[in-house]
Formats: C-alpha cells, sequence, structure tokens
C-alpha cells in the first residue's frame, strides 16, 4: 500500500512538473496539436518590442513601467497599459470594443490558459481610450 501511495505521489509530481512545462511553453512554441489559446489579432503597427520578448516578458515591463508612473510621475513610458489595449483591443459585430478582459479576448486567453489572475481591470481602463478634445 504504503509503496503504491509512493509511487501515485511521485507520478503526481511528474505529471504537475510536465504540466507546469507544457503551461509555459505551450503559448509560445504554439503547437496546433495542442490545445493552444487563440489570440486575437492586433490593430497598428509593431508591437513595443519584439513579439517573443513580448510573450515572455511583458508583466515585468508593464510593473516596470507603472512603478516609473505610480511613484516617480513619469508618463512618457514605453509599456503603457493603455498603449497595449489601444493596439489590442478588437471590436466586435457592430463595431464596438470589447473588454481586453474579456472571455477570448487579448488579455485574457493565454491568462486562462496558463491560470493567471491579474487584478490591473479593476482600476484601468479595459477599452480605448475614446478621444474626447480632438476636432473631427
Ligand atoms: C488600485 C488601482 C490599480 C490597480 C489594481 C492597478 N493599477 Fe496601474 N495604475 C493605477 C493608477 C492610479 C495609475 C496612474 C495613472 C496615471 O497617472 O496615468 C496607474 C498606472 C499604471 C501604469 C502606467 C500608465 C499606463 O497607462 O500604462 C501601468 C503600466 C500600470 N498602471 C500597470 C498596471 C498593471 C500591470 C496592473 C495589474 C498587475 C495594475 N496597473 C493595477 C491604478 C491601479
Ligand atoms: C502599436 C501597437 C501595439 C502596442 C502599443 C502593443 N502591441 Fe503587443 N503586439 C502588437 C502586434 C502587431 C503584435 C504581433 C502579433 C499580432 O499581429 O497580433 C503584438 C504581439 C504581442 C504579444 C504576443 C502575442 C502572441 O501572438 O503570442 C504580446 C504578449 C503582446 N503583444 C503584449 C503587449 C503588451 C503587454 C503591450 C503593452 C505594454 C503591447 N503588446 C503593446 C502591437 C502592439
Ligand atoms: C501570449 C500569452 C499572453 C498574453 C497575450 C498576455 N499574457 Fe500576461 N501572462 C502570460 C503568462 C504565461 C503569464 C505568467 C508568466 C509567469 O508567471 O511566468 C502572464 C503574467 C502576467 C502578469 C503577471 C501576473 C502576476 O501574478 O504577477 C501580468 C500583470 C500580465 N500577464 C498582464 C497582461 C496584460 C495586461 C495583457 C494584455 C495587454 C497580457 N498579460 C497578455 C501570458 C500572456
Amino acid at each position: 500500500m504504503a509503496r503504491i501511495g509512493g509511487n501515485q505521489l511521485c507520478r503526481t509530481g511528474i505529471v504537475s512538473l510536465f504540466l507546469g512545462c507544457a503551461v509555459l511553453w505551450a503559448p509560445v512554441v504554439g503547437h496546433s496539436d495542442v490545445a493552444t489559446p487563440k489570440i486575437p489579432a492586433a490593430q497598428g503597427g509593431q508591437c513595443v518590442e519584439p513579439v517573443e520578448i513580448m510573450r515572455r516578458d511583458h508583466f515585468d515591463f508593464l510593473k516596470h513601467d507603472r512603478d516609473k508612473t505610480v511613484h516617480e510621475g513619469i508618463r512618457t513610458i514605453k509599456h503603457s497599459l493603455a498603449g497595449c489595449i489601444d493596439c489590442h483591443a478588437t471590436k466586435n459585430a457592430s463595431g464596438q470594443f470589447v473588454p481586453i478582459n474579456a472571455e477570448g479576448e487579448f488579455c485574457q486567453t493565454c491568462h486562462t490558459y496558463a491560470a493567471v489572475k491579474i487584478d490591473c481591470f479593476t482600476c484601468h481602463a479595459t477599452v480605448p481610450a475614446v478621444k474626447m478634445s480632438q476636432s473631427p
């Protein structure tokens, strides 16, 4: 009994280790035979960093630039969260922006897949800001 238990424990450990790797790698590798997240396409030009770097390090950039803005009052930042949303938000059939953290949207697909939870959008807008002061 004890041997079976230990064996099961070990296998569970190996399995979760493997799953951990799979979760981290799958969005990067993007094999079509695995259930990888479907990432909505971006608008506008190039991303703020090369795509493979963004996949890996986007949260470090975001946190770094948040600290700059919130603690030092610097707003001319490269990795603005508002900027991510400007390019990565999508519109629905009636031309309305869909919240970036909604089911299947850019900041949500990978995170569901990787079991990441972020609280950013309790404060930050989930759709691009409407330009109010601009002349038509
Ligand atoms: C409790 C509210 C709150 C939460 C939660 C929060 N922020 Fe912020 N964040 C702010 C405020 C307030 C500012 C300052 C906005 C300004 O002055 O432009 C800011 C600024 C920023 C900026 C710089 C401005 C910009 O548009 O990019 C970044 C980047 C940022 N936050 C990222 C994040 C990320 C990533 C998360 C989640 C991990 C997060 N924030 C969660 C309130 C919040
Ligand atoms: C000027 C437009 C623009 C801005 C601003 C922008 N991106 Fe991107 N991003 C892109 C484009 C274009 C791609 C390439 C993939 C595509 O076409 O959808 C991309 C790709 C990515 C990817 C890889 C997606 C994948 O397919 O694996 C991540 C992650 C990402 N961006 C995160 C961010 C984050 C986080 C921010 C804000 C700090 C941001 N982006 C700001 C345009 C932008
Ligand atoms: C290509 C897939 C992908 C996309 C698209 C993506 N993320 Fe992530 N994100 C991840 C993964 C994977 C992690 C966990 C990485 C880790 O923990 O090593 C993560 C982690 C984070 C974290 C850190 C969470 C924590 O607990 O520290 C923040 C903040 C974050 N993402 C913000 C965003 C925002 C904002 C967007 C949309 C602009 C976005 N992400 C889009 C894959 C993605």
